[in-house]
């Protein structure tokens, strides 16, 4: 199953004008085209944030999903960054609720590896190409059925250090879920790919060597091994994406003993301390990746193993925890979940 390709039967919508704000609560409809202007701000301008969160059937058919709250919050971060305004959390809730009761039906039971992918976006639906904030704005959310982002095992991935392009830059709006900073990344992707790669590795735009994000997921190291390892990501400098499951995942890590750290993590660092045995382990994480092991780095002409190439213990343990919250394994003793 390709992800994001087959979309379910509905579309939760709502809008925004100057003059009332919402118009009123999300509604639900059918999934379909929409009519837009060819003049509309979004198109031109790129005044469009997103999110990306999922909906995971329990055993005893409940469904759940992952911690919807803090993606509201994150969603009006990003808004607020890109001049346009907050929808309301309850309404961000409202329209995940109305959704997965409906098209929560697509998703099958007792296949752990599927989710029901959520996508709510905002965009600047006013035609107008004055160069100012739409005066009006279009909330939708739709969904699709979707198995691992990569595979359903975590098999490891290779990735390739970009060193042409970037991704952010300081005041830029890296930190927030913009539509524009995915499009900025295609190409840096594209390369990586034709390199025999999966996904880009972003560094600092700055000084070109501190290590920031992969192309659509946070990353992790983990230095050390045993009871003693410790769990490392590189700290949200305002530049990368404030991921839900990198949070979550250093929770999770801390409950387990393992001290974490967020601190700046160089390439040659990465490097080096690989081919010391002192990082063990490296993963990407995010709502579509979950916790997904890198193998393999690339960086211009020179290639690096991560350990052994294997996924680690630490990367499994930590996948697991994640994955018993989704599936309501374990209690979920952090409210993260929302059942509908
Ligand atoms: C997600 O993990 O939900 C993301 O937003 C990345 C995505 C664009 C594949």
């Amino acid at each position: 199953m390709r992800f994001g390709e087959h979309f379910t039967e509905h579309l939760v919508s709502a809008t925004w004008q100057e003059a009332t704000g919402w118009t009123g609560p999300p509604r639900l409809g059918p999934f379909g085209p929409l009519t837009i202007s060819p003049a509309m701000v979004g198109l031109h301008y790129g005044q469009v944030v997103f999110e990306g969160l999922k909906a995971y059937r329990w055993q005893d058919g409940t469904l759940a999903v992952f911690r919807p709250d803090a993606h509201a919050r994150r969603f009006q971060r990003s808004a607020e960054r890109m001049a346009m305004p907050h929808l309301p959390e309850e309404y961000f809730l409202q329209a995940v609720d109305a959704f997965v009761a409906t098209d929560g039906t697509a998703l099958p039971a007792g296949d752990p590896a599927l989710s029901l992918y959520l996508r709510p976006v905002m965009f600047a639906s006013e035609a107008c190409l004055a160069l100012r904030p739409s005066r009006e704005y279009t909330f939708l959310l739709m969904g699709f059925v979707t198995g691992g982002f990569f595979s359903d095992e975590p098999n490891p991935i290779a990735v390739l250090v970009s060193r042409e392009y970037s991704r952010a830059a300081p005041g830029g709006t890296g930190q927030a879920k913009a539509a524009g900073n995915y499009a900025g990344a295609f190409l840096a992707q594209q390369a990586a790919v034709d390199a025999g790669c999966d996904q880009v590795v972003w560094v600092d735009a700055a000084e070109q060597r501190w290590i920031e994000e992969l192309g659509g997921m946070n990353i992790f190291f983990v230095r050390g091994s045993g009871p003693g390892a410790t769990v490392v990501t590189p700290a949200l400098t305002g530049t990368l994406l404030p991921g839900v499951t990198r949070d979550s995942l250093l929770t999770l890590a801390r409950e387990r003993g393992y001290p974490v750290s967020e601190e700046r993590i160089s390439v040659e660092q990465w490097r080096d301390e690989c081919r010391s045995g002192l990082i063990t382990e490296t993963f990407a994480c995010g709502t579509a990746a979950v916790v997904t092991p890198v193998g393999r780095v690339v960086d211009g002409g020179t290639t690096w193993h991560v350990g052994d190439e294997k996924p680690g213990p630490v990367t499994l343990e930590l996948r697991q925890a994640l994955i018993d919250l989704h599936l309501g394994w374990t209690a979920d003793s952090h409210g993260w979940s929302r059942l509908i």
